[in-house]
């Protein structure tokens, strides 16, 4: 089958990740998480020991990286230089990191070819933060998520205590620090110079705050039916 990519992009904490993973199972699409590949290049960036501030010093990790995007829905298994770190990519300091290392040009566009080879390579869910803007300019349907500020910290803060009840979280925060944490990766993510978050002129913005998951997804699937 042709090309047809939806595009979700939004701030930390809309679901963005559960609502673009179901709509590609429904539509037998495949799903790219953008942010776990910002979290893989940071991880390797604190692996080797460099100062996640430190620009032409990040940069200088990336031609050595090797990593697997997976592409798939079902099974989201992430691996860096032969290590499995799927979990550890969610961990506190990975998500304090990756706010410099995803401004960093040079990662950007380390990231970026590869994103729109994966996001080109058929039927496709991209999930991140500049999709709709920069990766896949021209996908078929863009979505911006949003919800307010106190249900993201709401929902964040369920998944973390779901993550460290499961054993593989490291993040033990409580509410009122998970919504700071949240203002602070957005307020940096919409504010930098390279792909800022923003909603593409052209996205459907869903406001999730007060619908179920599969409410968003439905809208989702709705939406995208039209432009199929
Ligand atoms: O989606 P997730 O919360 O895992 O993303 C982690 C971080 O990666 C974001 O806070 C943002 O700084 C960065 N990111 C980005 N561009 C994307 C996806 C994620 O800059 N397309």
């Amino acid at each position: 089958s042709s090309s047809f990519v939806i595009a979700i992009d939004g701030p930390a904490g809309t679901g963005k990740s559960t609502v673009a993973r179901r709509v590609a199972q429904a539509l037998h699409a495949g799903y790219l998480d953008t942010g776990a590949m910002y979290r893989i290049v940071t991880l390797a960036v604190l692996r080797a020991g460099v100062d996640p501030v430190d620009d032409a010093a990040v940069a200088a990790v990336l031609p050595a990286l090797t990593f697997e995007s997976p592409t798939t829905a079902d099974r989201q298994e992430h691996v860096l230089d032969g290590d499995r770190v799927t979990s550890e990519i969610r961990g506190s300091a990975v998500t304090l990191a990756v706010t410099p290392v995803s401004a960093n040009p040079a990662v950007r566009s380390f990231l970026l070819d590869r994103q729109r080879r994966l996001a080109r390579s058929g039927r496709m869910v991209v999930e991140g933060r500049d999709i709709g803007t920069v990766v896949v300019p021209d996908a078929d349907l863009k979505i911006y998520l949003t919800a307010d500020a106190t249900e993201r910290a709401r929902r964040r803060h369920r998944q973390n205590a779901a993550l460290v009840g499961a054993g593989t979280g490291e993040v033990g925060l409580d509410l009122a620090a998970v919504a700071t944490d949240l203002h602070r990766r957005d307020s940096k993510d919409s504010s930098r110079t390279h792909a800022p978050l923003q909603a593409a002129a052209d996205a459907v913005v869903v406001d999730s705050s007060e619908l179920a998951v599969e409410e968003t997804v439905a809208r989702v699937l709705a939406l995208a039916a039209d432009r199929g």
